[in-house]
């Protein structure tokens, strides 16, 4: 079983955990989840609405938008 999960964020999330400060991923990319480890930085350079897949090497590969936007935004707080 696999699943393609779409990350619009490039860059981390801010959080307080006690008196710490934590980045958490929302890219995607990080290979230390759910923590941000910088790979984010691979996402400069997007084309809005242009759908991407990164390799193990955070190359960047253009695929066709067959996965449209979510109508509907989740928000956590
Ligand atoms: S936000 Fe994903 S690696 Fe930084």
């Amino acid at each position: 079983m696999s699943r393609l999960v779409r990350h619009d964020a490039q860059g981390p999330a801010i959080v307080m955990v006690g008196e710490k400060v934590v980045a958490v991923c929302q890219c995607g990319l990080s290979r230390n989840k759910p923590f941000c480890d910088g790979s984010h930085r691979a996402t400069q350079g997007e084309a809005p609405g242009q759908i991407y897949v990164y390799n193990p090497a955070n190359e960047r590969v253009e695929v066709p938008d067959q996965f449209p936007a979510p109508t509907k935004k989740f928000v956590v707080e």
